[in-house]
Protein backbone atom coordinates (compact mmCIF):
# COMPACT_ATOMS: atom_id res chain seq x y z
CA UNK A 1 0.00 0.00 0.00
CA UNK A 2 1.48 3.16 -0.88
CA UNK A 3 1.89 5.85 1.93
CA UNK A 4 -0.51 9.29 2.44
CA UNK A 5 2.69 10.96 2.78
CA UNK A 6 3.80 10.47 -1.34
CA UNK A 7 0.23 12.54 -2.21
CA UNK A 8 1.16 15.42 -4.12
CA UNK A 9 -0.19 18.59 -2.72
CA UNK A 10 -1.76 21.32 -5.30
CA UNK A 11 -1.38 24.99 -3.93
CA UNK A 12 -3.19 27.60 -4.85
CA UNK A 13 -0.87 29.73 -6.59
CA UNK A 14 -0.86 26.58 -8.85
CA UNK A 15 2.41 24.84 -8.11
CA UNK A 16 2.60 21.38 -6.67
CA UNK A 17 4.22 20.04 -4.08
CA UNK A 18 5.43 16.46 -4.59
CA UNK A 19 4.76 14.66 -1.75
CA UNK A 20 3.21 15.93 2.19
CA UNK A 21 6.77 15.57 4.11
CA UNK A 22 8.13 19.45 4.21
CA UNK A 23 11.90 20.27 5.84
CA UNK A 24 11.16 22.90 8.37
CA UNK A 25 13.85 26.51 8.33
CA UNK A 26 16.73 25.58 10.39
CA UNK A 27 19.11 28.60 10.45
CA UNK A 28 22.46 26.72 9.50
CA UNK A 29 25.20 29.50 10.66
CA UNK A 30 26.72 29.34 6.93
CA UNK A 31 27.40 32.55 5.65
CA UNK A 32 30.43 34.46 4.85
CA UNK A 33 31.63 37.56 6.73
CA UNK A 34 29.99 39.36 4.54
CA UNK A 35 26.60 37.44 5.19
CA UNK A 36 26.31 35.57 1.52
CA UNK A 37 25.58 32.20 1.35
CA UNK A 38 28.77 30.07 0.43
CA UNK A 39 29.70 26.34 -1.63
CA UNK A 40 28.91 25.40 1.67
CA UNK A 41 25.33 26.34 1.67
CA UNK A 42 25.24 24.66 -2.19
CA UNK A 43 26.75 21.58 -0.63
CA UNK A 44 24.14 20.77 1.88
CA UNK A 45 20.76 22.22 -0.18
CA UNK A 46 22.05 19.68 -2.41
CA UNK A 47 22.30 16.70 -0.13
CA UNK A 48 18.85 17.74 1.21
CA UNK A 49 17.27 17.90 -2.26
CA UNK A 50 18.05 14.87 -3.08
CA UNK A 51 16.09 13.31 -0.30
CA UNK A 52 12.97 12.70 -1.17
CA UNK A 53 11.66 15.70 0.80
CA UNK A 54 8.92 17.80 -1.60
CA UNK A 55 9.82 21.20 -0.02
CA UNK A 56 12.81 22.16 1.34
CA UNK A 57 12.16 25.82 3.61
CA UNK A 58 16.15 27.82 4.48
CA UNK A 59 16.63 28.74 7.51
CA UNK A 60 15.91 32.16 8.42
CA UNK A 61 17.66 35.33 6.04
CA UNK A 62 17.54 38.32 7.31
CA UNK A 63 15.84 41.75 5.47
CA UNK A 64 18.69 43.81 7.17
CA UNK A 65 21.81 43.46 7.68
CA UNK A 66 21.83 45.56 11.08
CA UNK A 67 19.99 43.13 12.85
CA UNK A 68 20.93 39.56 12.85
CA UNK A 69 19.41 36.65 14.59
CA UNK A 70 23.05 34.81 14.82
CA UNK A 71 26.34 35.84 13.34
CA UNK A 72 26.27 33.66 10.09
CA UNK A 73 22.86 34.55 8.89
CA UNK A 74 22.52 35.30 5.17
CA UNK A 75 21.47 37.94 4.56
CA UNK A 76 19.64 39.62 1.23
CA UNK A 77 18.92 42.97 0.86
CA UNK A 78 20.09 43.69 -2.73
CA UNK A 79 20.92 42.06 -6.03
CA UNK A 80 24.82 42.70 -5.66
CA UNK A 81 25.54 39.11 -4.93
CA UNK A 82 22.37 37.36 -6.77
CA UNK A 83 24.68 34.87 -8.50
CA UNK A 84 25.76 33.70 -4.91
CA UNK A 85 21.91 33.04 -4.57
CA UNK A 86 21.36 31.64 -7.57
CA UNK A 87 23.87 28.64 -7.18
CA UNK A 88 21.98 28.00 -3.73
CA UNK A 89 18.99 27.76 -5.56
CA UNK A 90 20.24 25.66 -8.29
CA UNK A 91 21.59 23.56 -5.92
CA UNK A 92 18.77 22.76 -3.25
CA UNK A 93 16.33 22.22 -6.53
CA UNK A 94 18.10 19.55 -8.48
CA UNK A 95 16.21 16.40 -6.57
CA UNK A 96 12.86 18.71 -8.28
CA UNK A 97 11.91 19.57 -4.67
CA UNK A 98 10.77 22.57 -4.27
CA UNK A 99 12.64 25.23 -2.06
CA UNK A 100 11.43 28.09 -0.07
CA UNK A 101 13.21 30.88 1.63
CA UNK A 102 12.24 32.30 5.03
CA UNK A 103 12.48 35.92 5.08
CA UNK A 104 12.78 37.15 8.59
CA UNK A 105 13.93 39.89 11.09
CA UNK A 106 14.99 39.25 14.48
CA UNK A 107 13.19 42.47 16.28
CA UNK A 108 14.40 42.10 20.33
CA UNK A 109 15.92 38.39 19.55
CA UNK A 110 18.93 39.83 18.27
CA UNK A 111 22.06 39.27 19.78
CA UNK A 112 23.83 42.11 21.93
CA UNK A 113 27.33 40.78 19.92
CA UNK A 114 25.18 41.77 16.77
CA UNK A 115 23.51 44.31 17.70
CA UNK A 116 23.38 46.27 21.27
CA UNK A 117 20.63 48.39 20.32
CA UNK A 118 17.76 45.97 18.64
CA UNK A 119 14.10 47.23 17.77
CA UNK A 120 10.87 45.97 18.85
CA UNK A 121 7.06 47.27 19.13
CA UNK A 122 7.66 48.10 22.85
CA UNK A 123 11.18 48.44 24.86
CA UNK A 124 10.30 45.39 26.59
CA UNK A 125 13.17 43.05 27.00
CA UNK A 126 14.21 39.42 26.59
CA UNK A 127 14.18 37.40 30.08
CA UNK A 128 16.74 35.47 29.20
CA UNK A 129 21.02 34.76 30.74
CA UNK A 130 22.95 37.68 29.88
CA UNK A 131 23.09 38.11 26.08
CA UNK A 132 20.15 40.54 24.68
CA UNK A 133 19.83 44.39 25.14
CA UNK A 134 16.71 46.50 25.66
CA UNK A 135 14.73 47.03 22.14
CA UNK A 136 13.92 50.46 21.49
CA UNK A 137 10.15 50.68 20.36
CA UNK A 138 9.98 51.30 16.58
CA UNK A 139 8.56 54.33 14.83
CA UNK A 140 5.62 54.52 12.13
CA UNK A 141 8.93 55.43 9.67
CA UNK A 142 10.57 52.57 10.51
CA UNK A 143 7.49 49.67 10.55
CA UNK A 144 7.03 51.11 6.82
CA UNK A 145 10.77 50.82 5.83
CA UNK A 146 10.48 47.07 7.27
CA UNK A 147 7.72 46.32 5.63
CA UNK A 148 9.46 47.42 2.64
CA UNK A 149 12.41 44.95 3.30
CA UNK A 150 10.03 42.08 3.52
CA UNK A 151 8.97 42.83 0.10
CA UNK A 152 12.59 43.71 -1.36
CA UNK A 153 13.99 40.40 -0.02
CA UNK A 154 10.99 38.47 -1.25
CA UNK A 155 11.12 39.44 -4.95
CA UNK A 156 15.13 39.07 -4.97
CA UNK A 157 14.00 35.16 -3.41
CA UNK A 158 11.90 34.96 -6.78
CA UNK A 159 14.69 36.77 -9.01
CA UNK A 160 17.29 34.06 -7.75
CA UNK A 161 15.28 31.25 -8.46
CA UNK A 162 13.74 30.52 -5.09
CA UNK A 163 10.32 28.89 -6.18
CA UNK A 164 8.86 29.95 -2.95
CA UNK A 165 8.80 32.21 0.09
CA UNK A 166 7.96 32.28 3.65
CA UNK A 167 7.71 35.29 5.86
CA UNK A 168 8.61 34.12 9.61
CA UNK A 169 6.00 35.05 11.82
CA UNK A 170 6.38 32.38 14.41
CA UNK A 171 9.20 31.80 17.39
CA UNK A 172 8.91 35.61 18.94
CA UNK A 173 10.66 36.96 15.93
CA UNK A 174 9.72 40.38 14.89
CA UNK A 175 6.21 39.66 13.67
CA UNK A 176 5.61 37.69 16.50
CA UNK A 177 6.59 40.48 18.61
CA UNK A 178 3.65 42.49 16.96
CA UNK A 179 1.42 39.34 17.57
CA UNK A 180 1.99 38.94 21.29
CA UNK A 181 0.69 41.58 23.90
CA UNK A 182 3.56 40.54 25.88
CA UNK A 183 5.50 42.64 23.91
CA UNK A 184 3.57 44.81 22.11
CA UNK A 185 2.45 47.23 24.28
CA UNK A 186 1.66 50.34 21.56
CA UNK A 187 -1.18 51.90 22.16
CA UNK A 188 -1.04 53.29 18.24
CA UNK A 189 -2.91 51.35 15.38
CA UNK A 190 0.02 48.69 15.75
CA UNK A 191 -1.24 47.28 19.28
CA UNK A 192 -4.02 47.02 21.67
CA UNK A 193 -6.67 44.98 19.56
CA UNK A 194 -5.87 41.82 17.97
CA UNK A 195 -6.86 43.39 15.01
CA UNK A 196 -4.12 46.13 15.22
CA UNK A 197 -1.54 43.54 16.68
CA UNK A 198 -1.54 41.63 13.49
CA UNK A 199 -1.84 44.56 11.29
CA UNK A 200 1.96 44.57 10.50
CA UNK A 201 1.84 40.58 9.95
CA UNK A 202 -1.16 41.16 7.13
CA UNK A 203 0.42 44.23 5.32
CA UNK A 204 3.76 42.53 5.12
CA UNK A 205 2.50 39.25 3.71
CA UNK A 206 -0.51 41.23 1.35
CA UNK A 207 2.73 43.55 0.03
CA UNK A 208 4.90 40.26 -0.10
CA UNK A 209 1.71 38.79 -2.37
CA UNK A 210 1.44 41.46 -4.45
CA UNK A 211 5.15 42.03 -5.32
CA UNK A 212 5.96 37.86 -6.41
CA UNK A 213 2.73 37.75 -7.90
CA UNK A 214 -0.41 35.44 -7.80
CA UNK A 215 1.91 32.34 -9.16
CA UNK A 216 4.42 32.22 -6.67
CA UNK A 217 4.15 29.94 -3.28
CA UNK A 218 3.59 32.10 -0.55
CA UNK A 219 3.93 30.59 3.17
CA UNK A 220 3.60 31.49 6.54
CA UNK A 221 4.89 29.57 9.84
CA UNK A 222 3.02 30.96 12.82
CA UNK A 223 3.01 30.12 16.45
CA UNK A 224 0.32 28.02 17.60
CA UNK A 225 0.51 29.82 21.06
CA UNK A 226 3.77 31.75 22.60
CA UNK A 227 2.85 29.58 26.16
CA UNK A 228 3.45 32.12 27.76
CA UNK A 229 0.75 33.90 30.39
CA UNK A 230 -1.02 37.04 28.77
CA UNK A 231 1.10 36.36 25.33
CA UNK A 232 -0.09 35.29 21.75
CA UNK A 233 -2.68 32.40 22.68
CA UNK A 234 -4.43 29.37 20.75
CA UNK A 235 -7.53 31.73 20.43
CA UNK A 236 -5.61 34.98 18.21
CA UNK A 237 -3.57 32.28 16.20
CA UNK A 238 -7.32 30.97 14.93
CA UNK A 239 -8.41 34.23 14.22
CA UNK A 240 -4.88 35.43 12.50
CA UNK A 241 -5.04 32.37 10.78
CA UNK A 242 -7.58 33.03 9.06
CA UNK A 243 -7.49 36.47 8.08
CA UNK A 244 -3.46 35.31 6.53
CA UNK A 245 -5.64 32.87 4.47
CA UNK A 246 -7.88 35.59 3.21
CA UNK A 247 -4.46 37.07 2.58
CA UNK A 248 -3.51 35.12 -0.06
CA UNK A 249 -1.12 32.32 1.49
CA UNK A 250 -0.21 28.95 0.04
CA UNK A 251 0.47 27.24 3.29
CA UNK A 252 0.71 27.72 6.47
CA UNK A 253 3.04 26.29 9.03
CA UNK A 254 2.19 26.29 12.73
CA UNK A 255 4.87 25.75 15.45
CA UNK A 256 4.87 27.70 18.83
CA UNK A 257 7.17 29.31 21.44
CA UNK A 258 9.77 31.91 22.23
CA UNK A 259 13.07 32.12 23.27
CA UNK A 260 11.82 32.15 26.74
CA UNK A 261 9.29 29.31 25.99
CA UNK A 262 11.56 26.93 23.71
CA UNK A 263 7.84 24.93 23.16
CA UNK A 264 9.46 24.54 19.36
CA UNK A 265 11.23 21.96 20.25
CA UNK A 266 9.19 20.43 22.66
CA UNK A 267 10.91 21.58 25.93
CA UNK A 268 8.64 23.03 28.58
CA UNK A 269 5.57 22.85 26.43
CA UNK A 270 3.22 22.38 29.05
CA UNK A 271 1.07 22.34 26.60
CA UNK A 272 1.45 18.65 25.42
CA UNK A 273 -0.25 15.90 26.73
CA UNK A 274 -2.76 13.38 26.18
CA UNK A 275 -2.21 10.17 24.24
CA UNK A 276 1.27 9.67 23.03
CA UNK A 277 0.32 10.24 19.71
CA UNK A 278 -0.50 13.94 20.88
CA UNK A 279 2.81 14.21 23.20
CA UNK A 280 4.66 13.28 20.02
CA UNK A 281 3.75 15.78 17.39
CA UNK A 282 3.90 18.83 20.12
CA UNK A 283 0.93 20.77 18.28
CA UNK A 284 -1.40 18.39 16.37
CA UNK A 285 -4.03 18.52 18.74
CA UNK A 286 -4.58 22.33 17.47
CA UNK A 287 -4.68 21.34 13.92
CA UNK A 288 -8.58 21.07 13.94
CA UNK A 289 -9.68 24.44 15.43
CA UNK A 290 -6.86 26.21 12.73
CA UNK A 291 -8.41 23.81 9.68
CA UNK A 292 -11.72 25.32 10.92
CA UNK A 293 -10.90 28.64 10.59
CA UNK A 294 -8.44 29.12 8.01
CA UNK A 295 -8.84 27.52 4.56
CA UNK A 296 -5.53 26.95 3.74
CA UNK A 297 -3.29 23.80 3.41
CA UNK A 298 -1.87 23.17 6.87
CA UNK A 299 1.71 21.90 7.81
CA UNK A 300 2.23 21.40 11.51
CA UNK A 301 6.09 20.84 12.57
CA UNK A 302 7.43 20.20 15.87
CA UNK A 303 8.36 16.32 17.10
CA UNK A 304 6.97 13.97 14.44
CA UNK A 305 9.03 11.16 14.99
CA UNK A 306 6.94 7.82 13.92
CA UNK A 307 5.37 7.11 10.67
CA UNK A 308 2.18 5.72 11.66
CA UNK A 309 1.60 9.27 13.46
CA UNK A 310 2.27 11.29 10.22
CA UNK A 311 0.20 8.87 7.97
CA UNK A 312 -3.05 9.06 10.24
CA UNK A 313 -2.36 12.57 10.82
CA UNK A 314 -2.17 13.18 6.54
CA UNK A 315 -4.86 10.50 5.77
CA UNK A 316 -7.52 11.59 8.03
CA UNK A 317 -7.20 15.03 6.90
CA UNK A 318 -6.15 16.48 10.18
CA UNK A 319 -3.21 18.35 8.51
CA UNK A 320 -1.89 18.61 4.87
CA UNK A 321 1.96 17.98 5.79
CA UNK A 322 4.64 16.77 7.94
CA UNK A 323 7.03 19.54 8.93
CA UNK A 324 10.18 18.01 10.27
CA UNK A 325 13.40 19.82 11.01
CA UNK A 326 15.90 17.83 13.72
CA UNK A 327 15.65 14.62 11.51
CA UNK A 328 17.19 15.62 8.42
CA UNK A 329 19.99 16.55 10.32
CA UNK A 330 20.99 13.22 11.11
CA UNK A 331 19.26 11.49 8.54
CA UNK A 332 19.28 13.91 5.38
CA UNK A 333 17.02 11.14 3.07
CA UNK A 334 15.00 10.35 6.13
CA UNK A 335 11.51 11.61 3.77
CA UNK A 336 12.48 9.10 1.04
CA UNK A 337 12.73 5.87 3.43
CA UNK A 338 9.55 7.17 5.36
CA UNK A 339 7.64 8.16 2.07
CA UNK A 340 8.72 4.16 0.73
CA UNK A 341 7.90 3.21 3.84
CA UNK A 342 11.26 1.53 4.56
CA UNK A 343 11.44 2.52 7.96
CA UNK A 344 8.84 3.03 10.61
CA UNK A 345 10.25 6.21 13.43
CA UNK A 346 12.99 8.23 13.45
CA UNK A 347 15.87 8.40 16.15
CA UNK A 348 14.83 11.21 18.39
CA UNK A 349 18.26 12.36 19.69
CA UNK A 350 16.85 15.20 21.84
CA UNK A 351 15.42 12.92 24.59
CA UNK A 352 18.25 11.85 25.49
CA UNK A 353 20.57 14.55 24.86
CA UNK A 354 21.69 16.73 28.00
CA UNK A 355 24.52 16.61 30.26
CA UNK A 356 23.47 14.15 32.51
CA UNK A 357 20.39 13.21 34.77
CA UNK A 358 18.62 14.71 37.67
CA UNK A 359 20.66 17.85 39.11
CA UNK A 360 22.52 17.88 35.59
CA UNK A 361 18.88 17.33 33.67
CA UNK A 362 16.91 19.10 31.33
CA UNK A 363 15.34 20.47 34.24
CA UNK A 364 17.95 21.24 36.97
CA UNK A 365 16.89 24.12 39.32
CA UNK A 366 20.30 25.98 38.56
CA UNK A 367 19.47 28.26 35.27
CA UNK A 368 23.13 27.97 34.10
CA UNK A 369 22.73 24.21 33.47
CA UNK A 370 19.59 24.48 31.86
CA UNK A 371 20.75 27.13 29.52
CA UNK A 372 23.87 24.73 28.85
CA UNK A 373 21.71 22.10 28.27
CA UNK A 374 19.43 23.68 25.80
CA UNK A 375 22.09 25.27 23.75
CA UNK A 376 24.40 21.97 23.77
CA UNK A 377 21.48 20.38 22.20
CA UNK A 378 20.86 22.79 20.15
CA UNK A 379 24.58 22.98 19.50
CA UNK A 380 24.67 19.57 18.44
CA UNK A 381 21.82 19.98 15.13
CA UNK A 382 24.04 22.63 14.42
CA UNK A 383 27.34 20.78 14.32
CA UNK A 384 25.66 17.72 12.05
CA UNK A 385 24.78 20.98 9.33
CA UNK A 386 28.00 21.65 9.02
CA UNK A 387 29.14 18.32 8.54
CA UNK A 388 26.59 17.70 6.04
CA UNK A 389 27.58 21.41 4.72
CA UNK A 390 31.32 20.00 4.53
CA UNK A 391 30.54 16.61 3.23
CA UNK A 392 31.13 14.13 5.89
CA UNK A 393 29.08 12.35 7.61
CA UNK A 394 26.69 12.43 10.72
CA UNK A 395 27.97 12.04 14.08
CA UNK A 396 25.67 10.96 16.74
CA UNK A 397 28.38 10.52 19.44
CA UNK A 398 28.62 14.43 20.07
CA UNK A 399 28.35 15.12 23.47
CA UNK A 400 26.00 18.22 25.02
CA UNK A 401 29.19 19.71 27.62
CA UNK A 402 31.54 20.29 25.24
CA UNK A 403 29.18 21.14 22.15
CA UNK A 404 27.91 23.67 24.57
CA UNK A 405 31.46 25.19 25.24
CA UNK A 406 32.35 24.65 21.13
CA UNK A 407 29.38 26.62 20.15
CA UNK A 408 30.09 29.65 22.70
CA UNK A 409 33.75 30.05 20.95
CA UNK A 410 32.55 29.37 17.60
CA UNK A 411 29.60 31.99 17.94
CA UNK A 412 31.81 34.35 19.65
CA UNK A 413 34.46 34.16 16.91
CA UNK A 414 32.21 34.56 13.74
CA UNK A 415 30.99 37.35 15.37
CA UNK A 416 34.64 39.08 15.45
CA UNK A 417 35.41 37.88 12.34
CA UNK A 418 31.91 39.24 10.65
CA UNK A 419 32.43 42.71 12.46
CA UNK A 420 36.06 43.08 11.58
CA UNK A 421 35.42 41.86 8.07
CA UNK A 422 32.94 44.38 7.50
CA UNK A 423 34.44 47.06 9.44
CA UNK A 424 37.30 47.16 6.85
CA UNK A 425 35.42 47.25 3.95
CA UNK A 426 33.36 50.38 5.43
CA UNK A 427 36.87 52.06 5.85
C1 LIG B 1 19.33 23.86 14.50
C2 LIG B 1 17.95 24.45 14.39
C3 LIG B 1 17.77 25.65 13.73
C4 LIG B 1 16.47 26.20 13.59
N1 LIG B 1 16.31 27.35 12.87
C5 LIG B 1 15.05 27.79 12.59
C6 LIG B 1 14.85 28.88 11.69
O1 LIG B 1 15.79 29.45 11.13
N2 LIG B 1 13.57 29.25 11.46
C7 LIG B 1 12.49 28.62 12.02
O2 LIG B 1 11.36 28.98 11.74
N3 LIG B 1 12.66 27.58 12.85
C8 LIG B 1 13.91 27.14 13.14
N4 LIG B 1 14.08 26.03 13.93
C9 LIG B 1 12.88 25.31 14.43
C10 LIG B 1 12.49 24.19 13.47
O3 LIG B 1 12.08 24.69 12.21
C11 LIG B 1 11.33 23.35 14.04
O4 LIG B 1 10.22 24.20 14.23
C12 LIG B 1 11.69 22.65 15.35
O5 LIG B 1 13.00 22.11 15.30
C13 LIG B 1 10.71 21.52 15.67
O6 LIG B 1 10.65 20.56 14.65
P1 LIG B 1 11.39 19.11 14.80
O7 LIG B 1 10.86 18.51 16.08
O8 LIG B 1 11.00 18.34 13.59
O9 LIG B 1 12.85 19.38 14.91
C14 LIG B 1 15.36 25.51 14.13
C15 LIG B 1 15.57 24.30 14.81
C16 LIG B 1 16.83 23.76 14.94
C17 LIG B 1 17.02 22.45 15.63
Amino acid sequence: MTSPLAQPLPLACGATISNRIGKSAMTEGLADSFDRPTKQHNQLYQTWSLGGTGVHITGNVMIDRRYLERAGNVVLEDDSEIDKFKHWARAGTVGGNHLWMQISHPGRQCPSLVNSQPLSPSDVQLKMLGSFSKPRALTQLEIEEIIQRYVNTASLAKQAGFTGVQVHCAHGYLISQFLSPKTNQRTDQWGGSLENRARFARLVVQAVRKAVGDDFPLSVKLNSADFQKGGFSLQDCVQVAAWLAQDGIDLLEISGGTYEQLSLMGVEATEVRESTRRREAYFLEYAKAIKASAKVPLMITGGFRSRAVMEQAISTGEIDMVGLARPLCTEPDVSRKLIEQNIDSIDDFETCLKIGDGFWGNNSPVPLIKTMNTVGQVSFYYQQIIRLAKGLPVNTKLKVFPLFWQHMLNDTCLNIRRKRAQRRYRT
